[in-house]
């Protein structure tokens, strides 16, 4: 199977966008990363909503200059939403330093009594070779895999008590794990390789480190399946998705030749942020809460600019159906949980 549809790579017009999605007022939001690209993007328009967001990333002066910008943009003009009730607030959040995910969402938590929608969007691609986090793991894993679950895995119960307030409707609370197309190159059959998960050994930019990204987003994709599949009946909405191919900080890393040829293929990064609104508000109804196995949503993939997806033929997805790996990679970072959490 192709790593990127067709659809994906030139998707159709939005027909979901902010003008679709209401008052936000007295809910919650986390965004991980949303100092540039489509997190910066998704915050700007869940604050003109007028929601109350945290940008949890690991510079303050990024974020605090993130916030200052979204604050001093116009608003896009909204059918029914008057903004201007909107809050923004830094969240100290390092995904290469495991202590202050804790650290993170112990001060969350301190703040708040409730975590309406949280979107694990902050990733990193093709670093090279070797990199580690502080804690060692490969980097790809480390950041865009293993720190989400765990700072999701510190959040749940939070999550858990606003899906049961009685104001909240079923399927509204929902965590959105920001994966990519790029979840289809990783390693077969599962998507992750079991045996040597860092693959160190794997070198050089297609063999290597975008395998890596790949398998990191693969377990992205494998998370929010198998959080639908233990939460879901509880009332929560877990979803990965492909956020588009856009113009961001993304291919820092990359090589100026990559970027230069590539370049002319990126959308808007605001197009991005649709993408992640709709996995954060579109209707998935009280039906649709059944898993994506059964003919619902939950765990399912949403393609570019908001379209819900099918993955026929995805070895991922056939591995979460058939070989129960969402559950084994769940297993596997609870061995990794530090002894001291
Ligand atoms: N752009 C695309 O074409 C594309 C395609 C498929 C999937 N995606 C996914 O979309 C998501 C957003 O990417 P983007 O394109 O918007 O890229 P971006 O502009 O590079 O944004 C990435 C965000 O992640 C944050 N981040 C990176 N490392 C971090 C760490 N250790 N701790 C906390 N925050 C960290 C960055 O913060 P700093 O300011 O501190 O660096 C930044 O805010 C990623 O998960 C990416 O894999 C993007």
């Amino acid at each position: 199977m192709a790593v990127m549809k067709w659809s994906e790579a030139f998707p159709p017009t939005a027909t979901f966008t902010e003008a679709n999605i209401p008052d936000q007022s007295g809910r919650v939001f986390i965004i991980t990363g949303g100092t540039s690209g489509c997190g910066f993007e998704l915050a700007k328009a869940v604050y003109n909503l007028n929601g109350r967001i945290y940008i949890a990333g690991r510079s303050q002066d990024r974020v605090e200059a993130a916030i200052d910008k979204i604050k001093s943009s116009p608003a896009a003009p909204h059918p029914n939403v008057e903004t201007g009730k909107g809050s923004l607030h830094f969240l100290y959040l390092d995904l290469e330093d495991m202590p202050t995910v804790k650290s993170a969402a112990d001060e969350f938590m301190g703040k708040e009594e409730r975590l309406d929608v949280i979107w694990h969007n902050a990733g990193i691609m093709g670093v090279p070779d070797g990199s580690k986090t502080k804690q060692g793991f490969e980097t790809h894993i480390g950041v865009n895999a293993f720190a989400p679950w765990l700072f999701q895995h510190f959040l749940t119960p939070l999550c858990l008590r606003t899906a049961a307030r009685s104001e909240v409707q079923p399927f509204s609370t929902r965590v959105i794990w920001v994966s990519s197309a790029g979840h289809r190159g990783s390693p077969q059959p599962d998507g992750v390789n079991w045996d040597d998960v860092a693959m160190h050994d794997k070198k050089g930019f297609m063999s290597g480190v975008m395998v890596k990204y790949g398998q990191s987003k693969a377990m992205n994709v494998m998370h929010a399946h198998e959080f639908a599949r233990r939460y879901g009946e509880k009332g929560l909405l877990s979803v990965s998705l492909h956020p588009g191919n856009l113009k961001s900080n993304l291919t820092r890393h990359q090589s100026w030749l990559f970027r230069a040829l590539t370049n002319p293929l990126l959308y808007d990064a605001h197009h991005g942020a649709l993408t992640e609104l709709f996995a954060g508000f579109a209707d998935a109804g009280q039906e649709e809460g059944r898993m994506v196995e059964e003919g619902g949503k939950n765990g399912s993939f949403v393609e570019p600019w908001g379209r819900w997806g099918t993955e026929e033929g995805n070895h991922v997805f056939d591995g979460l159906r058939e070989r129960n790996t969402g559950e084994r990679l769940w297993a596997l970072c609870e061995e990794w949980l530090p002894d001291e959490v």
